[in-house]
């Protein structure tokens, strides 16, 4: 057997259909590509038009299969909307990352209801929403694969933690439960843990280089995270290679979290 039979048996995607919620952008946008290179058909979800087309043109110019849903993921409608539209375009999923995210950071006592509901909205409850529309076909079929991207903060206060935070460390019970209600029909669930990445969504903390810096010291790498370390990552847990991992929260966070 050559090594590329042996890789492309445990890895390849090839046939599977994903929907990569955020894979307009950052880490999202890293792992929508990847997952397109591994072979899956790809349709990324979010708002911004222009975002959504440049990242499609990219994958098809590079010979994948992707296709884009413009949608709010910030009420229920809208996620309800985006994934029949999702599911439309190359069938019902059998991988769901969960990569939309918004991170509002008002101090703690000034934290309105609106900050919380809009952070609960499209960090827990569109992730829920589409697992409860997915997940179930998914064990039907007897494979699936749900990945949410969640954050240092499910695990520890820091830089203003606030509701993204908790928004984050209830993901991650999300995950279980959905492990514990569908991994038995082959469907598993799991979290990938970022530490500092320089994305869009940090932009005010990524610009100020004394900040940079020092959270790169933190690591036990010696750098920041680039959206492009999630990659593999993300292709094993969509892969057939990952069938015995669930439930679990795995750090892409080059040793910031042990360090
Ligand atoms: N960067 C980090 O250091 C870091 C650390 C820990 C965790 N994370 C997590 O990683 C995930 C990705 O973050 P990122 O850094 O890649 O951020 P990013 O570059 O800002 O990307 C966020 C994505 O989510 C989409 N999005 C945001 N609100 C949405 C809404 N209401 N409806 C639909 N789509 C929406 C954005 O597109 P539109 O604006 O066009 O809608 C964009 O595609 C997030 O869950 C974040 O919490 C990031």
């Amino acid at each position: 057997m050559s090594s590329d039979s042996y890789l492309s048996d445990l890895f390849s995607l090839d046939g599977r259909v994903a929907v990569v919620t955020g894979g307009s952008s950052g880490i999202g946008r890293a792992i929508a590509g990847a997952l397109a290179r591994a072979g899956a058909s790809v349709v990324i979800v979010a708002r911004k038009e222009p975002d959504l087309v440049a990242t499609v043109e990219e994958l098809t110019a590079d010979g994948c299969r992707a296709a884009w849903v413009s949608a709010d993921l910030g009420t229920r409608d809208g996620v309800r909307a985006a994934a029949e539209q999702a599911a439309a375009v190359f069938g019902e999923p059998d991988i769901l990352v969960n990569s939309a995210g918004i991170n509002l950071r008002p101090p703690m006592g000034e934290l309105s209801d609106e900050v919380w509901d809009t952070t609960m909205a499209v960090n827990l409850e569109a992730p829920f929403l589409l697992g409860r529309r997915f997940g179930p076909g998914m064990a039907e079929r007897g494979f699936g694969r749900i990945i949410h991207i969640t954050s240092q903060q499910a695990h520890r206060a820091f830089v203003q933690s606030g509701a993204y935070g908790v928004s984050k460390g209830a993901l991650e019970s999300l995950a279980r439960s959905q492990a514990e209600a569908w991994s038995s029909h082959g469907v598993t669930c799991n979290t990938l843990v970022p530490g500092f990445v320089m994305t869009p969504l940090n932009e005010r903390l990524s610009s100020d280089p004394e900040k940079v810096a020092a959270l790169a010291a933190r690591t036990l790498v010696g750098r920041n995270g680039l959206a492009e370390d999630f990659a593999g990552a993300a292709v094993f847990l969509a892969s057939g290679a990952s069938g015995y991992v669930t439930g679990q929260s795995i750090f892409v966070d080059g040793g910031f979290s042990v360090h």
